[in-house]
């Protein structure tokens, strides 16, 4: 028995290499500490992420707010003063370059750009005693509009202007206003702003348009 134990022992505790039985248990037991990681390691992925909305973020802020890279809209050599100097300027609101824009974008359609109109059908402005006598008819046209029969120049028009007051400011209309009182052959002083304002409180904007009489009896003529 202890002859063929010690045999065994023998045969089992070298092998071909000439490891022993407790070098090769160490050899497995260091192998078997580093335990092998499933997947990826997740810190990487996690950091390539994180840049990847950094670097996303940044391209849609310079997106946004580049202006372009216009260099008018960020100057760092402009000096502020110089700024409010310009926009403070003392030079009056151009009343009548501003109406000519307004009469060419919302009145040129029917009275013309000759002020003439189209006859029997949309009535002249030029020449028009209407256009060049009290303001206050002319303001509350604009502002409410007008219907039924009206004399211009000779001619009776029955017809209706659309108000116009919702679509056009105080400024607009004064602009209008002292634009058709001199241009062609009229020639009448300028309207203010501050007077549309107050019609405009006073009357407010009808639901109906004006008649030529309801405006005479209101402000009759001189
Ligand atoms: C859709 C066509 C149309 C537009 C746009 C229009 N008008 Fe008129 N306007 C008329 C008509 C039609 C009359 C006559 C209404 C009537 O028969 O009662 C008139 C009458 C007038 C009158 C009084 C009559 C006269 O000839 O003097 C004035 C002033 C006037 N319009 C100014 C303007 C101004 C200023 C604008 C632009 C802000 C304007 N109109 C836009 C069609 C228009």
């Amino acid at each position: 028995m202890k002859h063929s134990h010690d045999h065994t022992s023998l045969d089992l505790s070298t092998n071909k290499s000439g490891y022993s039985d407790d070098k090769l248990k160490d050899i497995h037991v260091q192998s078997l500490r580093e335990k092998p990681t499933k997947g990826f390691p997740l810190l990487p992925i996690f950091m390539l992420f994180l840049f990847s909305i950094l670097v996303f973020g940044c391209a849609i802020y310079i997106a946004l707010y580049s202006g372009g890279f216009d260099p008018l809209i960020y100057n760092e050599q402009l000096k502020p003063v110089k700024k409010l100097e310009l926009t403070n300027s003392t030079v009056p609101f151009d009343y009548i370059t501003h109406g000519k824009k307004i009469y060419n974008r919302d009145c040129v359609v029917c009275h013309q750009s000759t002020g003439l109109g189209v006859p029997g059908v949309f009535p002249p402005l030029s020449g028009s005693k209407w256009v060049t006598g009290n303001v206050h008819l002319s303001v509350n046209i604009i502002l409410s509009g007008l219907m039924g029969p009206i004399e211009v120049g000779g001619t009776v028009y029955n017809s209706v202007m659309p108000p116009l007051g919702s679509q056009l400011t105080d400024r607009d209309i004064a602009g209008v206003l002292s634009f058709i009182r001199q241009e062609w052959e009229n020639n009448a002083v300028e309207v203010s702003e501050d007077l549309i304002s107050k019609l405009r409180e006073e009357q407010g904007l009808r639901d109906t348009p004006w008649t030529i009489e309801e405006l005479l009896s209101l402000y009759p003529e001189e």
